[in-house]
């Protein structure tokens, strides 16, 4: 039978049946190609398999059956175990995605040292770089001496025919899955048929001989080969690994975690030694704050269940240009523009013949509605030329009305401002039983705060809670 082309999406494995310019699923450009080698999405042996008319009769299992805990090993990685929700779970399978060189084999060739050291199997398969090049980073990196099994290899069957012999691996890296291909799949290696193909031949892998398996994927801009996206729905756990170029600092990121929580961080700082942990990121975040400026402000956040202080800087100057300018740097721009209109609307701050420029420091990304407050504060302060209370923090979601709302595990913010030094808090109302712990300013509306700031320093009465 005549094979009728297919077309994929390069970037989110969208499935078309021509050519199209641009995918209408993720809105890529010039990223559907022809990938004659796909057979869906359950392309891989179960498509090969000649047909059965009679399935096979398998055991059904209740739902309050025996119930354990599934046990986890340790990287001893306190900030990877974080993000995983406190270590490797057998069998799991992790995509960590992220831009080329922004220190992916980096950190797993230390997690994979490390788990090896405490006398585990770990088998490292690198389909980028040649095993001398892989050694020679390890060496650089101290980790020479681990007993990490290396080998420089492409093809699917033959690493799981490899790592099947023996006891199996506690832990496996694949570095990169856009390198893999499989013989089940026609395609060139790097499209989504491949990537698909390979990733489900090792993820099934994972799963019979509980093997925890780590996926590397690079994050694609122009869509030639297959992102992370395209096998997301087919792992366990999600993460991204995150940075500027500029800084040295990385976070990963959990995005979906079937074994823990998705909204922890883990904080890398990238040394000429590999990546070393930071237990203490709000000190890395504010180290070098000039205190005197107007236009910055501290946000008291949160990342999963650790607090996180991070500095928001504003710049507002008048503006020559018709449509004055709105950059922002690790925020989203749609919420400040939200800030921008309800400061207009309900505190009479008028910014329409001024450019807004907002960035957080140090390359950090703030995801948090509770950074409201803080980017409020450093707007107002920015254009008034009045600088905040060094000492303070801020944070608070801001409503359409000018409301400043309540937000979470607000003892947890003010007991980290407190324990860096931060002796007041300006916040949303009540402030409740942190009171205790640095001197807390609740505002109830925007133009409270702003009338605040615009009086200078003068300090105001404790508000009633
Ligand atoms: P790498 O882990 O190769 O990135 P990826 O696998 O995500 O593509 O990281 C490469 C970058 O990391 C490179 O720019 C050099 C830097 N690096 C250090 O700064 N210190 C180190 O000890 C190592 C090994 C790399
Ligand atoms: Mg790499």
């Amino acid at each position: 039978m005549a094979k009728h082309p297919t077309f994929a999406c390069q970037s989110c494995g969208a499935v078309y049946n021509r050519w199209r310019g641009k995918c209408e699923a993720c809105g890529g450009w010039n990223t559907v190609i022809e990938d004659s080698g796909s057979a869906g999405p359950l392309a891989g042996p179960a498509a090969t398999r000649p047909s059965r008319a009679k399935g096979r009769v398998f055991a059904l299992e209740a739902l309050t059956g025996e119930n354990r805990p599934a046990p986890r090993t340790r990287t001893a990685n306190d900030e990877f175990d974080r993000v995983l929700g406190g270590g490797l779970v057998p069998g799991s399978v992790i995509l960590i995605g992220g831009d080329p060189g922004i220190g992916k084999s980096t950190l797993l060739i230390q997690i994979a040292a490390r788990v090896a050291a405490g006398g585990h199997r770990v088998a490292y398969i690198s389909g980028e770089e040649a095993v001398a090049q892989v050694r020679l980073r390890a060496d650089r990196l101290g980790l020479a001496a681990a007993p990490v099994q290396l080998a420089a290899e492409t093809n699917v069957e033959d690493i799981v025919a490899t790592l099947s012999e023996g006891a199996p691996p506690l832990l496996a890296v694949i570095d990169s899955i856009q390198t893999m291909w499989t013989e089940t799949v026609e395609s060139a290696p790097g499209t989504v048929s491949q990537v698909r193909g390979s990733a489900q031949a090792l993820i099934r892998f994972a799963k019979t001989h509980g093997t925890a398996l780590i996926l590397v994927g690079h994050v694609t801009k122009d869509g030639q080969i297959a992102g992370p996206r395209v096998v997301e729905h087919m792992v366990d756990c999600v993460a991204s690994f995150e940075g500027e170029s500029a800084h040295h600092f990385r976070i990963l990121r959990a995005a979906k975690n079937r074994f823990g929580p998705t909204d922890e961080i883990g904080v890398f700082e990238m040394t000429d030694r590999g990546l070393a942990e930071v237990p203490n990121p709000s000190e890395l975040f504010l180290a070098g704050r000039d205190l005197a400026t107007p236009g910055t402000a501290v946000f008291a956040g949160m990342e999963g269940t650790r607090p996180l202080l991070v500095e928001i800087q504003a710049l507002v100057s008048p503006t020559s240009l018709g449509t004055p300018r709105r950059a922002v740097v690790g925020w989203d721009p749609s919420r400040l523009a939200m800030v921008l209109a309800v400061l207009e609307a309900h505190a009479g701050i008028k910014l329409g013949g001024h450019d807004v420029y907002l960035n957080v420091a140090g390359g950090m990304r703030i995801t948090e509605p509770a950074a409201d407050l803080a980017a409020a504060a450093a707007l107002v302060s920015s254009l008034t030329g009045v600088p905040l209370p060094p000492e303070s923090v801020f944070f608070g979601e801001i409503g359409l009305s000018g409301a400043i709302r309540p937000v979470t595990q607000i003892p947890a913010r003010v007991k980290e401002a407190a324990k860096l030094g931060f002796s007041s808090a300006f916040g949303p109302p009540p402030l409740g039983e942190a009171a205790e712990r640095a001197t807390l300013r609740a505002f109830a509306h925007l133009a409270d705060l702003v009338a605040q700031i615009a009086a200078g320093r003068r300090r105001p009465a404790r508000a009633a809670e």
